[in-house]
């Protein structure tokens, strides 16, 4: 199961890490369950109730649309009520009060569970060690982005059938990229995944995560060369450059090389080099890193992702509230 540094009794999450293939089987049935469930009750023109009575609370510190959305509605379609606010600017904490503050006075409204998003790595671990209620991480900074990773892997196991001996190559950005960084510390706990990095020098994967990889035995490498890593593809795992958390030295190097975002870049010229059962997934927003042209290859799973992120975390909303395993 499961185990978090803070507060360990109150289910959080806050890392891929935390994740096992056990649990993960477990909540990846739980979520066809609710798939199936919410298929149903949407034919019979429904929202389901598993989770009426209790409260969703969404406090979004940074920009969000599909995070933000899905989770608001993964609650409704549980039953459950839904708030939050998706700007700080408008909270006290534009007045100077602390995180912790904050999340003590949302506490004191009795939510059930907060989904929070914030702008520095480990601020919802701060969050988590004060609260009375789970926390989910939603993105933390260039930290983590746990939901989103095992989304992906739920994608991965509809499209492709399996979650082992998987060639991942992930790119443009996997230094900022907290998509990538979660995804790659949960895919490297199957057997025979390994991994390859694209993204110019200056963009590589952080030590953390490296040494993450090595721990569990899992081979990766890294390249500028994003054709012959496509060749190579079971699952594209590509995500636009994080240009907001960019170092002044990274911000430099795209100003001084405007071709990077084209040339790192998926168009139909890169697709047709790919396998035909390899599979492109995206956590989107699309920022020019895959061009509309893809959409409609087979291969493109990105909008179906969407899809199964909402039924995703309808099984983790669950979970944190003490139900499965
Ligand atoms: C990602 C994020 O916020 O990290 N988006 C998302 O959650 N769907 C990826 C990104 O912003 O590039």
């Amino acid at each position: 199961m499961p185990d978090t540094a803070v507060r360990p009794h109150i289910r959080h999450i806050l890392s891929a890490d935390q994740f096992e293939p056990d649990f993960i089987k477990l909540l990846f049935e739980r979520a066809d369950y609710m798939r199936r469930n919410v298929e149903h009750e949407q034919r019979h023109n429904r929202i389901g109730s598993t989770l009426a009575g209790h409260i969703l609370y969404r406090l979004f510190f940074k920009e969000s649309t599909r995070t933000y959305e899905s989770f608001g509605f993964a609650a409704t379609h549980l039953g459950m009520a839904v708030l939050g606010t998706q700007d700080v600017q408008n909270t006290s904490i534009a007045k100077g009060e602390s995180l912790e503050d904050t999340i003590k006075t949302i506490n004191c409204y009795l939510p059930s569970v907060i989904v929070m998003r914030s702008a520095q790595a480990g601020d919802v671990a701060r969050a988590a060690a004060v609260s009375k209620v789970p926390i989910i991480n939603a993105g933390d900074g260039s930290g983590e982005h746990p939901t989103q990773a095992l989304l992906d892997l739920y994608t991965i196991r509809e499209e492709i059938g399996r979650m082992e001996n998987i060639h991942f190559v992930m790119g443009v950005d996997p230094y900022h990229s907290r998509v990538i960084r979660s995804l790659a510390l949960i895919a490297a706990k199957y057997s025979g995944n390994r991994f390859t990095f694209v993204s110019p020098k200056e963009f590589r994967l952080q030590d953390d995560v490296k040494q993450a990889l090595t721990k569990a035995g899992a081979s990766f490498s890294e390249t500028d060369d994003v054709a012959g890593a496509l060749k190579q593809a079971d699952i594209v795992c590509w995500n636009r450059f994080q240009l907001e958390r960019h170092t002044p030295a990274q911000q430099k190097f795209i100003k001084e090389n405007p071709n990077v975002i084209e040339e790192y870049s998926i168009g139909a010229k890169e697709v047709a080099l790919l396998p035909k059962n390899a599979r492109i997934i995206d956590p989107l927003p699309r920022v020019r890193e895959i061009k509309t042209e893809v959409d409609d290859d087979p291969r493109a799973a990105y909008i179906r992702q969407m899809y199964y992120g909402m039924i995703v975390r309808m099984a983790l909303i669950e979970w944190t509230l003490g139900h499965l395993g």
